[in-house]
């Protein structure tokens, strides 16, 4: 399917997207105090000898990004979407404000205007204080209060030059993250599991409950200070899907796995209550959650103004194998399935998905905060050059999903690739390349791929199919 030239409009915002730990480097610079990547990463090694957020690609360094922006410009990016990194703005997570940090911040955020680039600025992208972190993270419910107050140090900084804020990214994924963590950190290795196992349930719903309330929270701050801009969440969106030949327990695990992780979010912000499937589920397991009985309707009452959707691929669930358990529900791939790092390429997904957001929730305003790929060994260097086909055809595809979704009505209003560059991909160190523009590692040399020049095509409203990502080596 082409992508039609109408996207390129002038108020659709075509993106790209990065986060502060993943690109910052400069992991002591200016009074930043450590946050619990630096702890995984640097104290405890947890991605391997010698795999540090130290440098990263150097996006810290104003020289090295005024570099990325002139590239961004190149490529025709009418948005960046990054965020800010909280132990930098308050180092010990509840402190002081820290005046350094926030001079950095302002100054990037004006070389990107400066460069006809409007800025979405990202509050929290998993980058907790460490000291916050000890005290439980999101599984305080305290943690409500600590990211209310950084959010209004924040709004109070900031204000005055973004008017698009995503408050906090990927609860579920950040969950899973902090899970296999932990495992690798006990056990030296785990599994990566978005959906929750039997053992990993209360806690998981129970930190969503706590960041949906601390985006609530944030949302109603912005509004009583009288400030004036547009407030959501990035929420990874996995449409659940069965194999052919599923059986009933296997479909019926489906739609609990949908409960968990995408309505439990979506029914709180658009329906101001929590799924009932899954509410049942947890008190027949006795789960302490620690939802209280307004928590759903005061998320709900925070109406917030736009949703981030990121998305990279729907999740084949299967009835798992705890015995008697009508509730079991285990994510999987199957082997024979076209598949990228995050999952199976389906690009008719990401279009019902949307197709969803419209019938189910309202057709609220939706911004795409994420949405890409990366494919083991495709990023090689070679005469200069990398041709990253199957990332190029991931993207064309899946812009062409979104405008087809658009054309039935969905309110998409922006597109964000998942990531402008090769970066820190958490635990998987820098063996996971997701970048349009390839990183050097050793020498921070950027070099746009064969994507960036394909996604610049399509920004410029040129009709552009997958037949055209084509190797140029
Ligand atoms: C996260 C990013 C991550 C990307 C690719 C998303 O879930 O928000 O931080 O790098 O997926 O795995």
């Amino acid at each position: 399917m082409a992508v039609s030239p109408s996207a390129a409009t002038d108020k659709f915002l075509w993106g790209a997207a990065s986060a502060a730990y993943q690109v910052e480097g400069s992991t002591t610079a200016d009074g930043k105090g450590p946050s619990v990547w630096d702890d995984y990463l640097d104290r405890l090694h947890l991605a391997g000898p010698g795999i540090s957020g130290a440098v990263a690609i150097d996006f810290y360094n104003r020289d090295q990004h005024l570099k990325d922006i002139a590239l961004f410009k190149k490529l025709g990016l009418t948005s960046y979407r990054f965020s800010v990194s909280w132990p930098r703005i308050i180092p010990d997570g509840l402190g002081p404000v820290n005046p350094a940090a926030i001079a950095h911040y302002r100054q990037f955020i004006s070389d990107l205007k400066a460069a006809g680039i409007k800025p979405m600025l990202t509050l929290y992208h998993w980058d907790m204080p460490a000291s916050l972190a000890a005290a439980g993270g999101w599984e305080n419910r305290d943690s409500v209060k600590w990211f209310e107050r950084y959010a209004d140090a924040i709004f109070a900084n900031f204000h005055d030059q973004v008017d698009l804020f995503v408050l906090l990214n990927e609860p579920s994924v950040e969950r899973a993250t902090k899970t296999l963590a932990e495992a690798i950190r006990d056990n030296g290795k785990g599994d990566f599991k978005i959906l929750p196992d039997a053992d990993h349930m209360a806690v998981s719903l129970k930190t969503y409950n706590h960041i949906l309330l601390a985006g609530a929270a944030a949302k109603k701050s912005f509004e009583v200070h009288g400030y004036k801009g547009q407030l959501g969440l990035a929420l990874p969106l996995f449409p659940t899907i069965n194999e052919d030949g599923a059986s009933d327990a296997d479909k019926k695990s489906a739609v609990l796995a949908d409960g968990v992780l995408n309505r439990w979010f979506l029914d709180a912000m658009y329906k101001g209550t929590y799924p009932q499937d899954v509410l049942d589920m947890a008190s027949a397991r006795g789960l302490d959650t620690g939802v209280q009985p307004d928590d759903a309707k005061t998320i709900g009452d925070a109406h917030f103004d736009f949703l981030g959707v990121n998305f990279y691929s729907p999740m084949y669930v299967r009835h798992g194998a705890m015995p008697g358990d009508d509730f079991s529900a285990e994510q999987y791939l199957p082997k024979t399935v076209y598949s990228a790092f995050n999952g199976a390429v389906r690009p008719d997904q990401f279009k019902a998905l949307l197709g969803r957001m419209k019938s189910e929730y309202g057709n609220p305003p939706v911004y795409i905060t994420e949405n890409g790929a990366g494919f083991a060994g495709e990023d090689v260097m070679k005469n200069g050059k990398v041709d990253d086909v199957q990332r190029c055809r991931y993207l064309v595809t899946h812009i062409a999903a979104m405008k087809s979704a658009m054309s039935e009505g969905a309110d998409v209003r922006g597109y964000h690739v998942w990531s402008s560059h090769d970066n820190l991909e958490w635990l998987s160190g820098y063996a996971s390349r997701f970048g349009m523009i390839y990183v050097d590692w050793d020498t921070q040399k950027r070099t746009p791929k064969l994507s960036a020049d394909l996604y610049a095509r399509v920004i410029r409203g040129d009709k552009v199919t997958e037949a055209d990502c084509v190797a140029r080596n």
